[in-house]
């Protein structure tokens, strides 16, 4: 039923305001409490009785009890609303032409990279909230169950499968695989480090392709998922003589590299980490320890993720470094668009690129 507006049964006086609490019943007192007044209130005009309306004020000052202030004061909110409900009317239809189709542009263009994400990323988050079991521990469990215990290929082929089939666990794949492959298998290194190990898919990659004196050391910041994947490295065969996997952030454990396990220098290192948007603060780390040398090779995954645009310029204007770009696809996702960076440290101050 359309309200009449309130300056439609003006005058209104104090006496015609009744207040009533949120049971219905009329409390006793004053009609309005002195500086301020709540609930319902029943509004009747002196002249024109059969005007009787119902009010639901919700917070509202009104001084000394004032009868006009409250007549005042409940006309505005009357007329808000009606401005706002009208406005609404005119804005409405006109943001829906121009939202429509800047929507279904964004849509179209970005759909795979949507179901890649809800598939991979917020099922996985869903799941994980619901069961408190992280995606690695469930990726583990059904390696555990269905991969040749010993056999890297086979952990490798099994992981694949899960990621492919349920939740995707592992920022590398089958396909930046084969890159990352190539560059161990080029570069030959002895020590190896690997920073963000997760479910130990691309450190399986590289551990047996490693010649029988090389080590891989993988740091992992998040210890629950870390002790996963050693836990699958071993399900793969692989021995602790291979390689280490070390705990903490990186601020902590990469400092202790010298003095504690006695590495010099990484002939590879592997940023694996996300999305890039720790690769340059952890690359300059490597440098300040003076873990990097003429020769050392640096593969960066996923560095077409805004994260790691900061990375990617730096690197490229960098004289110490020579780089190189791999395209690729995302891990199970072949029509999304993603890349790897490769650079090789040059002698300090060295000709880039
Ligand atoms: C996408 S996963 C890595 C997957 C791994 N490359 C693989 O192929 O299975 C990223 C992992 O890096 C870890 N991480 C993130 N930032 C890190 C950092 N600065 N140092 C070490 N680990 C990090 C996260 O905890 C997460 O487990």
């Amino acid at each position: 039923m359309r309200l009449p507006f309130i300056h439609k049964i003006n005058p209104i006086s104090a006496c015609s305001c009744r207040r009533r609490d949120l049971s219905g019943q009329t409390p006793r007192g004053p009609l309005l409490q002195k500086g301020g007044a709540r609930g319902r209130f029943w509004m009747r005009c002196r002249t024109r009785p059969t005007i009787y309306r119902r009010f639901t004020v919700k917070s509202l000052r009104v001084k000394n009890g004032h009868s006009g202030k409250l007549t005042k004061a409940l006309q505005g909110i009357r007329k808000d609303k009606g401005s706002l409900v009208q406005n609404m009317k005119v804005w409405l239809p006109v943001l829906a032409v121009v939202l429509l189709p800047v929507c279904s542009a964004l849509v179209s263009h970005y759909h795979r990279w949507l179901i890649h994400f809800y598939r991979h990323r917020f099922l996985s988050w869903l799941r994980t909230c619901l069961t408190g079991i992280s995606g690695e521990e469930r990726a583990f469990r059904y390696v555990l169950m269905n991969s040749t215990h010993g056999k890297p290929e086979s952990v490798l082929s099994t992981l694949d499968e899960w990621c492919c089939k349920y939740e995707c666990v592992t920022d590398t794949g089958p396909e930046k695989g084969q890159i990352l492959d190539s560059v161990v298998r080029r570069v030959v290194p002895v020590s190896v480090l690997q920073l963000g190990m997760g479910c130990g898919y691309s450190a399986i990659r590289i551990a047996r392709l490693l010649t029988p004196r090389a080590k891989l050391y993988t740091l992992e910041q998040d210890p629950r998922i870390a002790e996963v994947a050693e836990e699958m490295m071993l399900v793969a065969g692989l021995k602790h003589t291979q390689f280490q996997v070390i705990a903490g952030p990186p601020t902590e454990t990469i400092p202790r590299f010298k003095p504690s396990l006695g590495v010099e220098r990484f002939d590879f290192v592997f940023l694996s980490q996300g999305q890039g948007e720790n690769h340059l603060r952890d690359l300059c780390l490597l440098e300040k320890e003076g873990l990097l040398s003429e020769g050392s090779v640096i593969l960066a995954n996923s560095v077409t993720h805004a994260g790691a645009a900061g990375f990617l310029s730096s690197v490229r204007r960098d004289p110490r470094y020579h780089t190189s770009f791999h395209p690729c696809s995302a891990p199970y996702g072949k029509d999304i668009t993603d890349g790897m960076e490769e650079l090789v440290f040059q002698k300090e101050g060295g000709g880039g690129n």
